[in-house]
Formats: structure tokens, C-alpha cells, sequence
């Protein structure tokens, strides 16, 4: 008889809590009793774990005592499941929960890999199970963490990307010591745990709504498909605001629709030819590169995304097009096949216009060889700037204000942050991700507390941090171009011997020369700026922030 069926409850679970020695000193925690379950309000946030559906993560977020609920849905429970935290998915060096049996009891417990992938539980507990049930819907499991712990081998949930694990277990489990996560082969998942938790504006009365869907497309039976569908605005659409957008996926394939992104073509083309396929196929017209302007950005487990009450994202209208590329990336690594698809994006809008138009500003580096990193670098930090120079002349007087923001790189992307500067010193940070992955890059936010504000003399920086490519780069220049007469960039590249030590010297080259700047307008074209002067930005004073471990409830305090 399996033990952890359909009528597991939580009594019947053994709580690692207190487990000092590795020698299992169990609790048994017969008088725990369950809680009445199914008048629980649904926690707030919910993302599908595996591709087949099988595990669905949900969660919410205490600020004030700075813990997250979780909730793990497991439709068919064997002999247990884990789940887990680690730097980028790895399963080696993770923070582990568990719940397992043993063929007789079960338990639940904290636990951690080592890099072999040993499991062994926490000396600390700090997973508190809350409550288990079952329903026709699967089972069930409760608990909650503090952000952090203060347990070396737990993670710390921070802002940004968070890398989750997942596995189910197929067969008891006598001794944890008999587990190697390694060959369990855990799935990953990257989630955004923490979100603002403001409440969302309310929508204007004479809101309407306009969907951007896929138009029944049957999922191809590969692993990664980009679906491209041109879509087209009623004709002479007057100006209007976006005020909200939200995704609408299909029923079903919740676990396969990995992102979507709604773009506008550009104004100049009177017409974009209809398409529906493959964004890689060669059957595409070359017009829908002309689409890049983003109206809308989903991907998995993100909520409904409002705009401020007084501004809006301008949608018809002179000077816009009425052509529209709805882009959805399709992840289906089981190969399923025959499964329709009309998933897509619902965009909320007004013609009333707010108050303010919003904007996209976009910040970082540009594709040159003499930004490029060399081979054989366990990371390499490179910086992008907007100078004071550029902010005083593209902003408005007064300044803007940020309210989202996104970060994008590249496949070697690692860990990115946006700093505002003003005066030598970081004032702000706009956005940071220090477990940052270019396979989940739309996790936008929105502040809780008002907004950033950028005056006209400010610098924004973007700081990327990237670990090995193969790239090329000419003999560096401290330019943006570089002649290179009769090699390639490449050939340059290999020419010389990388190591350690040849990365920090063109990195500290990357440092010291004079910055090159693109301060571009939307038409692409470039402000009007007066450049002489000095553009290096030294000395930069960063915002450290010293975190400091109480007992619970958990307090960081930032000391400035
Ligand atoms: C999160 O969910 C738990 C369990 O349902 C509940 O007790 C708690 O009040 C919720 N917290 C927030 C901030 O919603
Ligand atoms: C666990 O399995 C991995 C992959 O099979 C192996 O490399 C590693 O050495 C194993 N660890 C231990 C402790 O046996
Ligand atoms: C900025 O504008 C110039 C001139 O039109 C163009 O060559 C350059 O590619 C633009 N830079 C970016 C980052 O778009």
C-alpha cells in the first residue's frame, strides 16, 4: 500500500522541524491538526511547473513578515515531491523542501544539495508546513519560508529571477542519504516570487478591449516554436490609451505558452502582407522586421500589467500603424502533438486619453566589437551609459518618471541592473536581477511606493554582466569603429592568447576610455548633442546594502 495516496492528511506527515542531528530525530506531530481547508481564498500568484502539468506552483507574499506562502498542486503524488531554489537552476548547491515516505511514514523537511548533489536536511528548519488536502484536482501542500534565513545553505529570495526546481519521487525513499539530485534530473522553472503588492488602478468605465490572439495555429511538434501573425487595426483608429493588457491562453495549454509579445510596425509601411507561421520561416516577409515596436510583453506567471492612472500607452492614431506582429513563443519539449492554439493578448483600452502619454525609453549597449567580451571569462561586466548629456536633452523639462521596468540580453546574460546616477553616486536602483536568465526576461514591474523619478541631469546606467561568448572584436580602439585592415574582428580576436588576466586588462580599458554614445530619437535618429567634455563616469559610489539577520521575523536593514 503506497502511503502518501489520496488520503494523506497532515497528521499523517512527520515535521523535520527541530532535527538537529542527522541521525533523524524525528517529531512526530500527531496533534497538529488541520486547519478547515476549502474556504481558503486561492493564493494570488500561480505558475504550471512541468511542461505535461502535473505540478502547479502558487504562492502570495507577506512584506510585513516577509515570508512567502507557497502552494505546491501535485495531480498524481507517488512517493513524494521536491522542490527546490539554486543560483540558475542547477540541482547541485540548492535549498531544498521535500516531502517524501518512506514505504511507512511520510515526512516533510528542509533540506540542501552539496555539489555532488548529496541531499541532507537543514540543521535549521525553516519550511513550515501549513496544511495538506486532497481534492479531485490532485493534492495539495502548504507552506511557508521567511526570504531569508539566515541558514548558509538556504536561498535568499530577492527581487528578480528566481530559478526553481522540481521532481517528482517515483519509489520511497528509506534515507535521504540514498538521494542524488543529480540523477533525479530535476525540471526547471523561473518564476518572479516577489511582486509589488499594490493594489492594481481601477479601469475607466468606457474601457474596451481589442484581442491580439494566434489564430488556431496547431503547435508544432518541436521544441521551440516563435509563432508570428500579423494583425490589423480597424482602419483610421483614432488615438487611444492602453491602460491594462493580460494574457488569454488557451485552455490546456497553460504549460506549453512560454511568452507573448504584441509589436507595432513601423508607421513608414502603408501595408504589411498577412502572415501566420514560423517567425524563423524562410516564407516570411521581410516587412515583419519592420515590427519591433512593443505595444505588450507576458510570459508565464505574469499578472495583468496596469499602466499609472494618468498615463496611458498610445494605441491608433496619426503616426502609428494599423499593422500589429503578435509574436508567441511556443516551449514544447514533450513533443505534443496536434494541440491547437489561439493564446494571445487582451489589450485593454480607452478613448478617453490620460493625462499623460507613456513612453518606452530603451537603455543599454550597442552591438559593437569594442563591447564585446573575450573568450574563456568566468563573467565579464560590461556598462552602457546615458549621460547627463543625453538626459538633458532628450527628457521633458521637468524630468520623467519610471513606473515599469524590463531587462533583456542576450544568451550570455547573466546578472543585470539599471542605476540611476546623479553626482558620482548611485541614487536609484532602477531594476536588478541577480539570477538573471535570457530564457525569462519579460518580468516587468511596477513600483509600489510612486515612482522613480529622473530629472533632466541624471545618468542612467545598465550594467550587464555576461559570462563566456564567443565574440568578436577588433584591436580595441576606444571608438566605436574600427578598422581592421584585412582581418576579421574574429581572426583579431583569436590572434591573442585570453585568459583571466587579458580579460581584466580590456576590461579596465573598457573603463577608462571615453564613452561613445548613442542619444538616438524614436524616428532613430540622433538628438542634436553637443558631446565635448569629459564622458567617463569614475568613481562610482554604489548603495550597499548590509543585511542583517534577526530571528523572526526576518528584517534586512538597508544602511546607506
Ligand atoms: C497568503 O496565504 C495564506 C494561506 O492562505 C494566508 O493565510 C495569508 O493571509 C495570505 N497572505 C497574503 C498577504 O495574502
Ligand atoms: C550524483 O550523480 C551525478 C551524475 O550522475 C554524479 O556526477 C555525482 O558524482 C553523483 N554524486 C554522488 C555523491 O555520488
Ligand atoms: C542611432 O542613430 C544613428 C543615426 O541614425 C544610427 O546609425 C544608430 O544605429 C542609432 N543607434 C541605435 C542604438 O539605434
Amino acid at each position: 500500500m503506497r502511503l502518501l495516496n489520496k488520503d494523506l492528511r497532515l497528521q499523517d506527515i512527520t515535521l523535520m522541524y527541530l532535527t538537529v542531528l542527522v541521525t533523524v530525530v524525528v517529531l512526530l506531530v500527531a496533534s497538529y491538526q488541520a486547519p478547515a481547508v476549502h474556504s481558503r481564498p486561492a493564493l494570488a500568484y500561480h505558475i504550471p511547473l512541468d511542461p505535461s502539468g502535473q505540478l502547479e506552483l502558487s504562492w502570495n507574499i507577506s512584506y510585513p513578515t516577509q515570508e512567502v506562502y507557497l502552494e505546491l498542486k501535485v495531480k498524481e503524488l507517488h512517493h513524494g515531491v521536491l522542490l527546490g531554489m539554486s543560483d540558475r537552476g542547477e540541482p547541485t548547491n540548492a535549498d531544498l523542501v521535500l516531502l517524501w515516505d518512506d514505504g511507512h511514514k511520510s515526512y516533510f523537511g528542509d533540506a540542501w544539495s552539496d555539489n555532488e548533489g548529496r541531499v541532507m536536511l537543514d540543521t535549521q528548519q525553516d519550511y513550515e508546513l501549513l496544511e495538506t488536502h486532497q481534492s479531485t484536482e490532485g493534492f495539495f501542500l502548504l507552506f511557508k519560508r521567511p526570504f531569508s534565513t539566515c541558514d548558509p545553505h538556504d536561498y535568499i529570495i530577492e527581487e528578480g529571477t528566481v530559478h526553481i526546481i522540481y521532481a517528482m519521487l517515483e519509489r520511497p525513499i528509506l534515507s535521504l542519504h540514498e538521494l542524488n539530485i543529480s540523477r533525479l534530473q530535476p525540471g526547471i522553472q523561473r518564476v518572479l516570487l516577489l511582486r509589488p503588492d499594490a493594489p492594481s488602478p481601477a479601469l475607466p468605465r468606457d474601457v474596451r478591449t481589442l484581442e491580439v490572439l494566434a489564430p488556431d495555429v496547431i503547435i508544432p511538434t518541436q521544441e521551440t516554436t516563435y509563432w508570428c501573425h500579423i494583425y490589423q487595426l480597424p482602419p483610421n483608429m483614432p488615438k487611444n490609451h492602453i491602460v491594462m493588457y493580460e494574457s488569454v491562453i488557451t485552455p490546456g495549454n497553460e504549460a506549453i505558452v512560454h511568452h507573448i509579445e504584441v509589436f507595432e510596425c513601423s508607421p513608414q509601411m502603408d501595408t504589411v502582407p498577412q502572415f501566420s507561421g514560423s517567425c524563423d520561416s524562410k516564407m516570411k516577409p521581410r516587412k515583419l522586421n519592420y515590427c519591433r515596436h512593443v505595444l505588450a510583453a507576458w510570459a508565464m506567471g505574469a499578472e495583468p500589467f496596469y499602466y499609472p492612472a494618468d498615463a496611458g500607452l498610445p494605441l491608433g492614431g496619426e503616426g502609428s500603424s494599423r499593422f500589429l506582429r503578435l509574436e508567441v513563443h511556443y516551449h514544447n519539449p514533450l513533443l505534443i502533438s496536434g494541440r491547437s492554439d489561439s493564446s494571445g493578448i487582451r489589450l485593454w483600452y480607452t478613448p478617453s486619453l490620460r493625462r499623460f502619454d507613456a513612453g518606452i525609453m530603451e537603455l543599454g549597449l550597442v552591438y559593437t566589437p569594442v563591447m564585446a567580451i573575450p573568450p574563456r571569462q568566468l563573467s565579464f561586466q560590461l556598462t552602457g551609459y546615458c549621460t547627463a548629456k543625453c538626459t538633458q536633452t532628450a527628457l521633458p523639462v521637468g524630468g520623467v518618471h519610471i513606473f515599469a521596468s524590463q531587462l533583456h540580453t542576450h544568451l550570455a546574460g547573466l546578472e543585470v541592473r539599471t542605476v540611476l546616477v546623479r553626482g558620482g553616486k548611485e541614487v536609484e536602483v532602477v531594476q536588478e536581477d541577480k539570477h538573471f536568465s535570457t530564457h525569462y526576461q519579460w518580468n516587468q514591474m511596477n513600483y509600489e511606493s510612486g515612482f522613480v523619478a529622473v530629472e533632466p541631469n541624471y545618468h542612467l546606467m545598465r550594467w550587464i554582466f555576461k559570462k563566456y561568448i564567443y565574440c568578436p572584436l577588433c584591436r580595441f580602439q576606444g571608438r566605436e569603429s574600427c578598422s581592421c585592415p584585412g582581418t576579421t574582428v574574429e581572426e583579431q580576436f583569436s590572434s591573442l592568447s585570453w585568459d583571466g588576466f587579458s580579460g581584466e586588462v580590456l576590461n579596465s580599458l573598457y573603463l577608462t576610455s571615453p564613452i561613445s554614445m548613442h542619444c538616438n530619437q524614436s524616428t532613430a535618429e540622433l538628438f542634436p548633442v553637443n558631446w565635448k567634455g569629459p564622458q567617463q563616469i569614475n568613481n562610482l559610489v554604489g548603495r550597499s546594502k548590509h543585511c542583517r539577520c534577526h530571528r523572526k521575523p526576518e528584517v534586512c536593514a538597508v544602511n546607506e
